[in-house]
């Protein structure tokens, strides 16, 4: 049989192209919410099956109010979620092994759970599937033998910068059985055409022409890229492949400079994406939230970085510094965007950097309770300690969310189910304050999309393609655009991110929006090393 390492020039360098992508997949059914930390995976399926089991009552609870039976406030609804849950946890055994809850003499309802600060629901990966875009085609593939690590890790490799010698060398340097899957691997992305060769690697040197030191580029939603002299630092990668959402070529990670670091902010799926964080080289460090800052639960990113291949995994508390020559990020406490008050750790960034500061907010914002960046003095000791804030992204979301609808109601108390919370609920007045007390210049509206290639049906993604979603969805904002004015008096601009403006300093100490033009087009940093892709020249 052909030896498919021989398929291609060895000095030639090889990677995946942007059409084509690779999603893992779990070896046992996941639980309901994986890599949850702090409790017992059982509990919180014993949790989550109560949940499920009071849903049907609950819609109906719902559709009594829209249907004017029943009062939108009502005093007692409060009581009856409580005592319909007991009920459901009473009558089964297994429930209430885990749970415990009813009502006291005194009235009072009780309802805990055990906390395991050891335990989380960790999974394990048993196989991927490799998307081509272009021709249509998932193939799956299964690796029940290797740890998920060595495909991860090789994976990472394919991002156009190693020679096909160099990984026809590191697959070798593997224990020979997984060696031979890696073999595989490379036999079936070559199958799909998921696999192109150049004698060229240029992408790196072309990002370091187009871009300058201390510079920010945005890369949509709300991935950025900071330029520290010569490395990149990377916040918040969810990248989309090209043709997965939209027929726009995209920012893909194989089309990034390689980074030097990635910073994590919290535990969303569009902050935290396997799929976009597969594509990385998986020996550079991985900053996250630290279990430190837990209260209880937290969510497990050692586990699931460590799954996907990477072996450098920084947790950073609140306060800690990740430093690098002339400044350091430092992790910063990041609040709300939590309906239930679960309060697992997550970090907002403040890059420091030789005088120049730059906040990534992210999706921050005032808690139920309403603590806030502003109420606990965070940001105006950042400005003692650092000096003013020249640069802040923080997201525009105005989402309040009915608990019951909200990803981790289970782990809240069910009597308060029916009751609306904050799902990142920045009103202009908060982010007004924020700028004027980080005594910002420029103030960036990011982390609601900023990119045509992104999914348009997200609660928290806007799209030009869809005004009358957009209206739907934004009936009762304040006008997002109106911030302007609450900024100007304090001498701070305002800015919508769209993916690759550049923010960069000016001699004043502001920040002015640079567009690089078309130089950082995905379809122009694709064609640098391969030319016009297959599918678009001319039959
Ligand atoms: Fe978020």
């Amino acid at each position: 049989m052909a030896n498919i390492w021989n398929a291609w020039n060895r000095e030639h360098y090889l990677g995946l192209v942007p059409w084509c992508w690779i999603e893992l997949e779990s070896a046992e059914p996941p639980g309901p919410f994986p890599f949850i930390g702090g409790v017992d995976p059982e509990v919180v399926a014993s949790l989550h099956e109560a949940y499920s089991l009071m849903q049907s009552a609950i819609d109906t609870a719902i559709s009594d109010v829209f249907a004017h039976r029943g009062p939108l406030d009502d005093p007692a609804r409060r009581a009856r979620l409580e005592d319909a849950y007991a009920e459901v946890v009473r009558s089964r055994p297994h429930l209430s092994a885990h749970i415990r809850c009813g009502r006291k003499p005194d009235g009072t309802f009780q309802w805990e759970y055990p906390h395991d600060p050891a335990k989380s629901a960790t999974m394990r990966y048993g196989g991927l599937r490799v998307f081509n875009a272009v021709v249509r085609q998932a193939v799956p593939f299964g690796f029940d033998q290797t740890p998920s690590q060595t495909i991860g890790k090789f994976i990472g490799l394919l991002d156009g910068t190693h020679t096909a010698g160099e990984l026809h060398a590191s697959a070798e340097a593997s224990v020979s059985a997984h060696a031979g899957t890696l073999t595989k691997f490379l036999e079936i992305l070559n199958g799909i055409q998921a696999l192109a060769a150049s004698p060229r690697s240029s992408l790196h040197a072309h990002w370091l022409s187009a871009t300058q030191d201390r510079d920010v580029i945005y890369l949509g939603h709300a991935a950025l890229l900071y330029r520290q002299k010569d490395q990149f630092f990377l916040f918040d990668p969810w990248l989309m492949p090209w043709l997965a959402e939209s027929p726009i070529p995209s920012l893909w990670g194989s089309l990034l400079p390689r980074p030097s670091a990635i910073f994590l902010t919290h535990d969303h799926d569009d902050h935290v994406d396997p799929r976009t964080l597969l594509t990385m080289p998986k020996d550079i460090p991985v900053i996250v939230p630290s279990r430190k800052n837990r209260r209880a639960l937290y969510y497990d990113y050692p586990s699931i970085l460590r799954e996907l291949g990477f072996t450098r995994v920084i947790e950073l508390a609140h306060g800690e510094t990740f430093p690098f020559e002339g400044g350091g990020i430092a992790s910063v406490p990041f609040f709300g965007e939590d309906p239930c008050d679960i309060e697992m750790p997550r970090n907002c960034y403040l890059v420091s950097d030789r005088g120049r500061n730059m906040l990534a907010h992210v999706d921050s914002g005032p808690t139920n309770a309403g603590r806030s960046a502003l109420t606990e003095g965070v940001i105006e000791r950042l400005v003692k300690d650092y000096g003013p804030i020249a640069t802040v992204f923080a997201s525009q979301q105005q989402l309040k969310e009915l608990r019951t609808y909200a990803a981790h109601a289970c782990l809240s108390p069910p009597g308060t189910w029916l009751e609306a919370g904050e799902n990142g609920y920045l009103t202009n007045t908060y982010l007004a304050e924020l700028a004027t007390t980080a005594k910002a210049r420029l103030f960036v509206s990011y982390a609601t999309g900023g990119a045509d290639w992104y999914p348009d049906h997200l609660s928290f993604t806007f799209s030009r393609r869809n005004p009358a979603r957009t209206a739907l969805l934004t009936a009762n904002w304040e006008p997002p655009d109106a911030l302007k004015d609450k900024l100007a008096p304090a001498g701070c601009g305002y800015h919508y991110a769209h993916a690759l403006d550049i923010f960069r300093g000016t001699p004043d100490g502001g920040t002015t929006v640079v567009s690089t033009g078309e130089t950082l087009f995905p379809l122009n940093l694709y064609r640098l090393d391969h030319g016009d892709p297959p599918f678009m020249k001319k039959r």
